[in-house]
């Protein structure tokens, strides 16, 4: 996979030269950081007190009182959170729902191994990732739609062999990629897959529209005049206040390859940049798909119509999901929106990428009259990039071709968000340890999951820990209730391999902030000792940290959606087993060659209390 050269802009702060301790590190970071500096106990995940400037939101009021409440669950214990088959804390309960293969619909195919490309289309994909649920006006939080994000599933697992050998191979694999709105219900307590008008699957092969400012530039077109086609590697995702569901394209470069590499094909500066490479991650899909081999004089260019957010109506089955250009072209992992003090949109997104970035999008004008007015608040406004500064504050760079540094290098404003990458690179923004989830707590501070950064050898105040193995959580609180172009940051949790411990966890990941104070975190890496990937749940106010769920060997847990009451939490389970059967056959529970299967993971307190609780 591509990456830069580890350090190449990066502040050298601290360490300019060799990694350090943990603890000198952050001694060294600390002492520049006087408005942050507070009580630091290293060990397993340390917190700073609040943010300076912090405003006590409404949930916050009886923060005193409730300090203590908010975690009441008895944590998995490490010795209970390995192995094949998930655990989750004894005051809770699970069950399985949309596995892989599962039909969208009780009355469609059954799941089959391998699949064939005409059932993958009407099936639940693979590698289920960011999800939300969506409640039926009148369905309340017992019935609604399941929008959920398949993310990837490598060719060993989906097909059965390492490479394609025909173009239905290719269908196979391109079918289980994607979106899947699944229609669910909780019928006798139990939540399962509905009849419905709704239930939809999106792929690499389903009909796109652009939009914004890049829709219809030449950058978007290729020679050959193909119509636009499909989402991939759609790995976070997040709701909007008026009803619908960002999903996030992360690492397309993986999915295109070159059929005469050998000879003549190099990548061009920007195709670099995206870590487009000859053959990718090995899908072979450009083999027997022309749109997917970067060679092809004919389909130049459609590598840019990935990269993208988009946007799908889960209650308009009909409607065709719109790439919003505005957003920029980056390997995107999340997109949390909220409505700033002005009533204007503010979307923030990470790129995972080592030493990429963190952006936010501004819309032009207010939400609610933009919408109003038929247009999309998703299509007019600013897109910024954060530069960290080590006093604790930081600034939004934005990318506007207005801007003489970007005016040198890009024609107009289309080619900008099209390689945003390269334009942040110009701006100096601060390149950070892998920006995954990002989510806003309703005292208006924002959490960001930086997950880890093997290949860091200078740290600086953002990104303290040369090498960060173990990844951390960063948080912020922009000016002007979100819309300004200044903040302020702290970072909220370093996390760490601590064996012995009971809260050791690595690689933060998935992430929410619930409307009490709580962050649910949940984990994407190997873990210490043979922990399998977690959920927890942290005590925002306190630091108090505890394990909800674990999955099984091999997994990654990510996704999260509750319903309305939360009472219920939708996680879920992807590549569990890295896809083989000798691990796990989970979610089946006996021994056998029986696939494992990537699978949505539903969580209740057995006294019906609030999840997290
Ligand atoms: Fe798809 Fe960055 O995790
Ligand atoms: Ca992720
Ligand atoms: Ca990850
Ligand atoms: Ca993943």
């Amino acid at each position: 996979m591509y990456h830069r050269d580890a350090g190449d802009n990066d502040d050298q702060i601290c360490n300019p030269s060799q990694n350090q301790p943990f603890a000198e590190v952050l001694r060294c970071y600390l002492s520049r950081r006087e408005v942050l500096i507070g009580t630091l106990a290293l060990g397993v995940s340390s917190f700073l007190p609040p943010l300076a400037g912090a405003r006590p939101g409404p949930d916050r009021a009886q923060e005193g009182a409730d300090r203590g409440r908010l975690i009441g669950f008895e944590p998995v214990s490490v010795a209970d959170g390995s192995g094949p088959w998930p655990a989750i804390s004894q005051d809770y309960r699970f069950e399985v729902l949309i596995p892989w293969g599962e039909p969208l619909e009780p009355q469609g195919p059954a799941f089959r191994y391998p699949p064939n490309a005409a059932d993958q289309a009407v099936q639940v994909g693979i590698g289920h990732d960011g999800m939300w649920f969506f409640p039926f006006a009148d369905g309340g939080s017992e019935h609604g739609l399941l929008a959920v994000n398949h993310e990837f599933g490598r060719n060993r697992h989906v097909l059965g062999k390492s490479r394609p050998d025909s173009l239905a191979d290719v269908r196979v694999s391109q079918h289980a990629h994607g979106v899947s709105i699944v229609e669910i219900k909780k019928i006798q307590g139990r939540w399962r897959p509905v009849t419905s008008e709704y239930a939809r699957r999106i792929h690499v092969n389903t009909p796109m529209t652009f939009s914004g400012p890049a829709a219809g530039h030449p950058l978007l077109q290729t020679k050959s005049g193909n119509a636009a086609l499909g989402t991939v590697n759609n790995c976070s995702s997040g709701p909007t206040p008026w009803g619908t569901y960002l999903t996030c394209e992360e690492n397309v470069n993986g999915y295109f390859g070159v059929t005469d590499g050998e000879t003549s094909w190099a990548p061009t500066p920007e195709q670099a940049r995206y870590g487009f490479s000859e053959d990718g991650f090995g899908y072979g899909w450009h083999r027997f798909d022309r749109r997917f081999d970067l060679s092809d004089r004919d389909f130049i260019n459609e590598e840019n119509r990935f990269g993208w957010v988009v946007e799908i109506d889960p209650f308009d089955p009909t409607q065709t999901p719109v790439k919003r250009t505005a957003l920029g072209r980056f390997k995107h992992e999340g997109a949390t929106t909220v409505i700033g003090k002005d009533g204007r949109v503010v979307v923030y997104m990470g790129d995972d990428q080592r030493f990429d970035y963190i952006y936010k999008f501004v819309s032009a004008g207010p939400c609610q009259r933009l919408l109003e007015q038929g247009r999309s608040p998703l299509d007019e406004g600013s897109l910024y990039v954060a530069r960290f500064h080590d006093d604790g504050t930081g600034e939004w760079l934005e990318l506007s071709v207005g801007n003489p540094v970007l005016a040198r290098r890009f024609r107009d404003q289309a080619e900008v968000l099209t390689y945003a990458r390269v334009a942040a690179d110009l701006l100096g923004a601060t390149p950070m340890d892998r920006p995954e989830w990002t989510s806003v707590a309703p005292d208006g501070t924002v959490y960001c999951t930086l997950t880890n950064n093997g290949l860091r050898i200078a740290a600086n105040a953002a990104n303290p820990l040369a090498p960060n193995l173990d990844g951390h959580i960063i948080r912020w609180r922009d000016t002007e209730e979100f819309t300004g172009s200044r903040f302020t940051w702290d970072i909220f949790l370093i996390a760490r391999d601590s064996h012995g411990t009971e809260h050791t966890f690595s690689d933060p990941d998935g992430i929410w902030a619930d409307p009490d104070g709580r962050l649910f975190i949940e984990t994407d890496g190997d873990q210490p000792g043979d922990l399998n990937n977690q959920l927890l749940v942290a005590d925002t106010g306190t630091g108090a940290l505890a394990r909800l769920f674990t999955g099984v060997t091999g997994c990654e847990v990510t996704g999260l959606a509750v319903t309305p009451d939360r009472r219920t939490l939708f996680c879920n389970i992807q590549h569990p087993g890295n896809g083989d059967p000798t691990r796990t056959n989970f979610p089946a529970r006996f021994d056998g060659e029986t696939v494992p299967r990537d699978a949505t993971i539903v969580i209740t307190r057995k006294d019906g209390g609030i999840v997290g609780s």
